[in-house]
């Protein structure tokens, strides 16, 4: 092949490049560069050449095979950010549309609840504390003080997950009660043995399981626990905290409260705690009838010495409440099965604004 064939194929070639759009520019590629290429041809027939002619000829083939490469790919990256900016034109977000006000989401009732007590017990100075929606059994019976006998663990109450033979299953707790065993053991390993330890003050909201389903009780609900350890508490700190936590909640300054002996395998002694309120028209705090709330008590011994704690130096109280009844009575809610429906139109009207955090600022 002469110089001249050469120099005309680069000179048909560049400029058809420089203009060639993605599928031109790959058609351009195989017919040069390609198996049957007339660049490849080129690189072929040096093989017939004389030694001589074959140095010349291959070094300026070479030379104009890399031309073309690189016009290639410079074309290429030309039509690909091309095309890129055209994806990004197409994918462009208006953000100066304005909002939809009918389509603003709301706080599950819930969701809600659990952040008013975390408001009112963080300004008592309690912390909030998680556990395992799967429990071992001796966090949940056992180390609460709960005898192998009790109805609790019957096979109708409980969800017991599959275990080795011989092993006791592990179980979907039934209460937020294991998690005051798992806060207790850390404790007492680190915090508990100094000289001035810092008190355990936790509450514990959290899924529960039951093996229970009618109009006021649901396979999955939730509780939150209370648990606070250090020296010298009394039943005294038991009904202050509890005696204000109700009245912020339920918004009722002098709401009456109650506290009624009672009997928990944990706690001794036990105390369930009533509100007043009115059984006709279900005003909190108004009329003159008694409702239970919730549980609660005086840490039991063997629960502290279950953890490693000493029960002549340290104690204790506890609570456990049910946070869809609470959130039932404080909103007038008559079936629990509602929570779990996920109906939009109930959720928009007992749902809460994310954009206003409970706080005890104006009252909950
Ligand atoms: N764990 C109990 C239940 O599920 C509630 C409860 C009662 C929790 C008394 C406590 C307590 O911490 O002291 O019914």
């Amino acid at each position: 092949m002469q110089s001249d064939d050469l120099k005309n194929l680069v000179e048909a070639a560049l400029p058809a490049i420089a203009a060639a759009g993605a599928a031109a520019l790959e058609e351009l590629r195989v017919s040069l560069l390609g198996k049957n290429g007339s660049i490849t041809a080129l690189l072929k027939s040096l093989g017939g050449m004389e030694p001589e002619a074959r140095k010349a000829a291959g070094a300026e083939i070479n030379r104009i095979k890399a031309q073309i490469t690189d016009a290639l790919s410079a074309r290429r990256a030309v039509l690909d950010s091309q095309a890129l900016e055209r994806q990004l034109a197409g994918e462009r977000i208006d953000v100066t549309q304005p909002p939809r006000p009918d389509l603003a989401g709301a706080m599950h009732p819930l969701s809600r609840t659990q952040e008013e007590l975390a408001a009112i017990f963080a300004t008592m100075g309690f912390s909030i504390a998680e556990g395992p929606d799967i429990e071992s059994d001796w966090n949940n019976f056992s180390a609460l003080n709960i005898p192998a006998h009790h109805p609790a663990r019957a096979m109708m109450d409980t969800f017991y997950l599959q275990a080795p033979e011989h092993a006791r299953p592990p179980v979907l707790r039934t209460h937020t009660s294991p998690v005051q065993i798992r806060t207790m053991l850390n404790w007492a390993k680190t915090e508990g043995l100094g000289a001035t330890p810092a008190p355990i003050r936790i509450i514990v909201p959290g899924r529960t399981f039951r093996a229970d389903h009618d109009a006021t009780h649901s396979p999955m609900f939730h509780q939150c626990e209370g648990l606070v350890i250090g020296e010298g508490i009394t039943l005294g700190h038991l009904k202050g905290c509890l005696i204000d936590f109700l009245r912020a909640y339920f918004g009722v300054p002098e709401l009456p409260v109650r506290f009624r002996a009672s009997y928990f395998p944990f706690t001794e002694p036990s105390m369930e705690v009533d509100i007043g309120w009115s059984r006709k028209t279900g005003e909190i705090g108004g009329g003159t009838d008694w409702l239970e709330i919730l549980g609660s008590g005086m840490i039991h011994a063997n629960v502290l010495a279950n953890c490693g704690i000493d029960p002549r130096r340290f104690q204790g109280f506890a609570f456990g409440v049910g946070l869809e009844r609470i959130t039932m009575l404080k909103h007038g809610i008559a079936d629990l099965r509602l929570f779990y429906e996920s109906d939009v139109r109930w959720l928009r009207h007992y749902g809460a604004s994310p954009l206003t955090p409970a706080s005890l600022h104006e009252g909950i």
